[in-house]
């Protein structure tokens, strides 16, 4: 009989297990929300205290969590924010959601999980489900997390529980919130694995056990990698329909009309966010530890990263149809974001759009409801209003992220030369529209 298991059991059945979230981030802050929403005892932990400042004074900095939301959710007196570890050994479970970036030579950057669960090591004596939600190489879970946890004194399966539960949030999906993305569970161990199905049967709909932790930071990988190949496919495709004098737009809403066997996938100036361009990254570095190479994933990596590069030369070509070039000319850049709707800048691609066209002489004015400046490898850009003015005194409109908030036909109408990525002008005829 395992008391712990089933003290802990119980608790996450009858909700009085207290949860604690590291990492208030896109993930992690709609899991405490979550969680206190179906009326579980959550605390937050951030180390970064403007965060901890905003979540207390009911300021949401993400876009798929309303401050309306929020100060609904403080005032139930269920969620806590803070940005010490102080208290973590009253957490029955705790769930990591910090970031899992590449370090500067692409090599995965665990810095962020080692410091979270050190400081967890440092404080925990009680019994307790950790969670590892992070995105990262299979074995981390294993590998790492529980074997700097335990010792001779807190054994796992006895004294803690160990799962990886990948997330699959999509930040501003309308449709498919979290609660309605079926969880994906893998545990160190079948006991672990069983109370982390029952935790997450309260707040999601559907809970998709598999058989290891390792399988499950295998499979959110194979998510995102089939994300980034696939992407470069159509990236490529568009390059190609190009040079056929083809719309790739036309042809993938034609082809997407096939019932079976065909996903729809769209090209664009690249790709971001902190999943898409890193996690097949990851996977990359683990194989050289058995010697095998990536070929299919380095391929994707390679056509999705040059992508920027392919947008400004196409800039240069049509501004040169017209008789100018990309040097002393002002180009306005519309959505830095790297995906629409979203306040997200890590990893755009405008960033490297906007270094090649400042490389190459042009001049660079931006806007973006949601990303208010830019600071990052040396482009310091303050975004700038979208008037009628901004428009037609640039030489040519850049399109990066189709925002939906974007008024179209109004911007072409009043754009010179309108280079568009994203495909947002669909429907509108105008010789000044040129696609990708
Ligand atoms: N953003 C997405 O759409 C998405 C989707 C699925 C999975 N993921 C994965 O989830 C993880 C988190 O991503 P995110 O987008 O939420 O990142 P984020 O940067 O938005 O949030 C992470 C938070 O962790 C905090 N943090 C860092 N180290 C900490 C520590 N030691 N203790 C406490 N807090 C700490 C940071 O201050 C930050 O607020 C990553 O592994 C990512 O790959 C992200």
């Amino acid at each position: 009989m395992n008391q712990n298991f089933n003290a802990l059991k119980k608790k996450i059945l009858s909700h009085e297990a207290r949860i604690t979230i590291i990492g208030l981030g896109y993930v992690g802050l709609p899991y405490a929300v979550e969680f206190a929403r179906n009326g579980f005892k959550v605390t937050g932990i951030d180390l970064n205290e403007h965060k901890i400042t905003a979540l207390k004074n009911n300021e949401s900095y993400i876009t798929d969590i309303s401050s309306e939301e929020l100060k609904d959710i403080n005032g139930s007196g269920l969620i806590s924010y803070t940005s010490s570890y102080t208290g973590i050994d009253n957490a029955d479970v705790i769930e990591i959601c910090v970031p899992t970036p590449l370090g500067k030579s692409k090599e995965p950057d665990l810095f962020f999980i080692t410091s979270a669960v050190q400081s967890i090591k440092e404080k925990i004596s009680k019994p307790k489900l950790l969670i590892l939600t992070s995105t990262t190489y299979p074995g981390t879970t294993r590998e790492y997390m529980v074997s700097t946890v335990a010792d001779d004194h807190y054994k796992l399966d006895t004294d803690f529980f160990a799962v990886f539960s990948p997330e699959r949030i999509d930040p501003a999906n309308k449709r498919y919130k979290l609660a309605d993305i079926p969880k994906v569970v893998g545990g160190v161990t079948k006991l672990s694995g069983e109370l982390a199905v029952l935790l997450f049967r309260q707040i999601v709909k559907d809970v998709v056990e598999v058989s290891s932790a390792d399988t499950a930071e295998m499979v959110k990988l194979l998510e995102n990698t089939f994300r980034s190949i696939n992407i470069g496919l159509a990236n490529e495709m568009a390059i190609i329909s190009h040079k056929l004098g083809i719309n790739i737009w036309e042809v993938i809403d034609a082809a997407k009309t096939k019932p079976y066997g065909f996903v729809p996938f769209y090209p664009g100036p690249g790709i971001g966010g902190h999943c898409i361009p890193i996690d097949p990254v990851y996977l990359t570095w683990r194989m050289k530890l058995y010697n095998y190479r990536t070929r299919f994933i380095e391929l994707a990596t390679d056509i999705n990263n040059e992508m920027p590069y392919y947008v400004v030369s196409r800039l240069a070509d049509i501004m040169n149809e017209k008789g100018k070039s990309i040097k002393n000319s002002k180009i306005f850049i519309l959505g830095v974001a790297y995906k629409k709707d979203v306040n997200d800048l890590r990893e755009s691609s405008a960033i490297p759009v906007i270094e090649e066209i400042l490389h190459r002489g042009g001049k660079v004015a931006y806007h973006d409801p949601y990303i208010g400046a830019i600071q990052e490898n040396g482009v310091n850009l303050k975004s700038v209003k979208l008037t009628k003015k901004a428009l037609s005194a640039s030489d040519c409109t850049l399109i990066l992220t189709d925002h939906s908030v974007y008024d179209y036909p109004w911007i072409v109408k009043n754009s010179k030369l309108i280079l568009d990525t994203k495909n947002g002008t669909k429907g509108i005829k105008d010789s000044r529209i040129v696609k990708l």
